[in-house]
């Protein structure tokens, strides 16, 4: 506890900086803004963007997801920065403080450590699965669709392949978390970031200018069709728009806690988010292109990347597939290390342990726990069905755990933060502050409250089929 008492707010309000209580801080801005994009910039862009737009038809639900970034993920991005630098603290502290021991407030950030526990089990087994493509692409891919895409269900039924890469994944996290804020988590978001976009940009332009696919990719993409549209692909957009910034489970609050007193946080939020926002899109035109191009069905679920792509991957050959999957993997990379720092910085900030003990015995639990998301085989009931626990995971921190924390969030920024501090974390108190004062206080719990609702299937008007 030693940590956490040397760094309570002083009577006069000033702040005590994180280098003086030896937690670390962001060396530079761009640093900053490279380890908060990495963190946002992640699976759920290249992965999960393309797939659910595929699956709720396109522009229309683009357009939403773009609102729902704007109204909820933006604001929401600027509060969990604002308690996290305020604070100089892991989740659990930077709710505490105000409140002393025992706010009820504390459940946010255990809340989010949890979420950041799990998130990470399971995140991990899909992006050892990218890693293992980085190596299939290398050997090519060849056959028939149905052998191409068996490779898939033979990787993931066969639990001591997933774990291999799991293990593999897990071990560059925890050497680049053990690291430290500026010399593991800075120095490495700032190769493999612009390395991400650099590789990005190419598949795009390749799906562009390579491909007869590129200018339905962009019609899908960018002409919304509202009639496509339904209520739960409204509302899964705005829960996208969640996941894909890493907000509600204390990310961005754990790197904001790094941050400058000086540094202006409204304007990296911004940065951060249109830089996430521009990836997936970028992402998008790509995979999309190709598969207008070969004649495929944007609609593929869950099995668009691994399973689609890869017979594609066939006809362009390696020198498209290793830099898609190795884009996946660093995007994945700079997402994981930020899960794993919000559990590791609650140990070293509330219970005194050195990071490098933090890290290795926390990343080494989540690891093992991560075998239940590996084993498909190990099944449990849950919700009416024997399901993984990959699919269970995936869905209650997903559906429950994000929305829960990050209304709560906006809740503790716009009615319990006093509104001195308030202003002076937002950097300003003109109308710009007047604006988000009112869409945290009004606009965003409403609508994150309606993603919640839709988690537990409980909103009259969605056809839920059961
Ligand atoms: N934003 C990451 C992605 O898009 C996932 C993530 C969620 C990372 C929550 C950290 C916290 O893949």
């Amino acid at each position: 506890m030693a940590n956490s008492e040397t760094t309570e707010f002083p009577p006069d309000g000033s702040i005590i900086s994180g280098t003086a209580t030896g937690r670390g801080q962001w060396g530079t801005r761009l640093g900053f803004i490279m380890a908060a994009a990495g963190s946002a910039v992640g699976l759920g862009n290249i992965w999960k963007f393309p797939y659910i737009t595929g699956e709720y038809g396109g522009g229309a639900f683009v357009l939403v997801y773009l609102g729902a970034v704007v109204i909820v993920g933006l604001p929401l991005m600027i509060a969990e920065f604002m308690i996290g630098r305020r604070a100089q603290q892991n989740p659990v502290g930077a709710f505490q403080r105000r409140h002393r021991q025992g706010s009820p407030w504390q459940l946010v950030g255990w809340l989010g450590v949890a979420s950041g526990f799990i998130i990470l089990s399971f995140y991990s087994v899909v992006a050892g699965w990218a890693l293992a493509y980085v190596f299939k692409s290398i050997v090519g891919f060849s056959g028939t669709a149905e052998q191409i895409q068996s490779q898939f269900t033979d990787l993931v039924l066969n639990p001591r392949d997933s774990i291999l890469w799991h293990t593999a994944f897990m071990s560059l996290c925890i050497a680049i978390v053990y690291g430290g804020i500026q010399r593991g988590i800075e120095r490495w978001s700032k190769i493999l970031m612009p390395a991400l976009l650099v590789i990005l940009l190419g598949l795009m332009l390749y799906g562009l200018l390579g491909t007869t696919g590129g200018s339905r990719a962009i019609a899908f993409l960018f002409e919304p069709d509202f009639s496509k549209l339904s209520a739960e692909g409204v509302l899964s957009a705005l829960g996208h728009a969640f996941f894909t910034l890493s907000l509600g489970m204390g990310a961005m609050i754990t790197y904001g806690s790094y941050m400058k007193r000086e540094a202006n946080l409204v304007r990296d939020a911004i940065t951060i988010s249109i830089l996430d926002t521009v990836i997936a899109l970028m992402a998008g035109i790509a995979i999309f292109s190709l598969v207008f191009h070969y004649g495929m069905e944007p609609g593929q679920s869950v099995g668009l990347i691994f399973k689609t792509l890869p017979v594609l991957f066939a006809e362009t050959g390696p020198i498209i597939s290793i830099p898609f999957f190795v884009l996946l993997s660093f995007a994945a990379l700079t997402s994981a290390i930020s899960l794993l720092e919000v559990v590791v910085s609650y140990f070293v900030d509330k219970r005194g342990w050195s990071r490098r003990t933090a890290t290795l015995v926390l990343g080494s639990a989540i690891y093992l726990f991560g075998f239940l998301s590996a084993n498909a085989a190990w099944t449990v009931p849950f919700r009416g069905k024997q399901q993984g626990f990959f699919d269970i995971f995936d869905f209650v921190s997903t559906n429950y755990m994000l929305p829960v924390g990050g209304f709560l969030t906006c809740l503790f920024v716009a009615w319990v933060m006093k509104e001195k501090d308030r202003a002076r974390e937002f950097g300003s108190s003109g109308r710009l502050f007047v604006g988000f004062k009112i869409v945290l206080r009004f606009i965003a719990p409403v609508a994150v409250l309606l993603v919640l609702l839709h988690g537990l299937e409980l909103l009259p008007w969605v056809d839920y089929g059961n």
